[in-house]
């Protein structure tokens, strides 16, 4: 096990980073729950898919919909950013529809032995269980219904909610036709005066950044809502 991922190591690096951010964002937006970030956070503290600025501004993207938001992610993998935009929503009906195969199948070359990698660390086939887990753990299960599907395919189970979705995050598949694939799939879905963010823009993953270069040149967007690290959303 690497040095950092020694318990007392993990534990000491997490505290300091977490405060740090916290001091921060509570200064920039004091209007928002930020202890309820924090008992999110502890649940990750081995999370390695996204920084404390991401994971906020993931927080801040669903706290700022309208009470009862239905959002859609697709990528969800443990459930870290699904449970960081499960608890920024308000309201009894808010909910997060978590599309993902649950197996990091992705026609991303470079992710593949990456994921291939993480399984056989995990001991399992499958990360549906962990991502109920985690959750459960937070009491955030009745925020959370997991797709278990392809994308495509969930996009056509799904097709009834088009133009009704308050929010989408895509974090799937990370190459150029995945992206695109999942851009044009899924824009229909949400509504007017809606969010679609992305994780990756300007990352190593260029196609993502490709992707979404090419719908902003498209027009496809009517303004940026924000950026934090490589995450990027607009508003439709
Ligand atoms: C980078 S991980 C998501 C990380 C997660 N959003 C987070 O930040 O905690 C990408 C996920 O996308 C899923 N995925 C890749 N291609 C997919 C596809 N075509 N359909 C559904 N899920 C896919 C993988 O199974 C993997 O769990």
């Amino acid at each position: 096990m690497a040095f950092k991922h020694w318990p007392g190591v993990r534990d000491a690096r997490f505290a300091l980073k977490i405060s740090r951010y916290l001091r921060g964002a509570r200064k920039r937006r004091p209007d928002l729950d930020w202890d309820e970030f924090l008992r999110v956070a502890r649940q990750f503290k081995s999370d390695d898919m996204g920084s404390f600025p991401e994971r906020g501004f993931l927080y801040q993207l669903a706290a700022e919909a309208p009470v009862d938001a239905q959002v859609v992610e697709i990528g969800s993998w443990m459930g870290a950013s699904t449970c960081f935009l499960a608890a920024g929503l308000k309201g009894p009906a808010a909910k997060v529809y978590a599309v993902d195969n649950f197996q990091g199948l992705s026609m991303c070359g470079e992710d593949v032995t990456w994921y291939q990698r993480h399984f056989r660390k995990l001991g399992t086939n499958s990360t549906l269980e962990i991502f109920q887990t985690n959750f459960a753990a937070l009491g955030l299960t009745p925020r959370a219904e997991p797709v278990v599907s392809d994308s495509a395919a969930a996009a056509q189970a799904l097709a009834a909610k088009r133009g009704t979705i308050d929010l989408i995050f895509i974090d799937g598949d990370h190459s150029y036709e995945g992206c695109k694939a999942d851009i044009t799939a899924w824009l229909p879905f949400v509504r007017p005066g809606g969010v679609m963010a992305f994780h990756d823009f300007g990352s190593r993953a260029s196609g993502v950044t490709q992707a979404i270069f090419e719908t902003i040149k498209a027009g496809r967007f009517a303004e940026i809502v924000g950026v934090a690290n490589t995450i990027i959303a607009f508003r439709l």
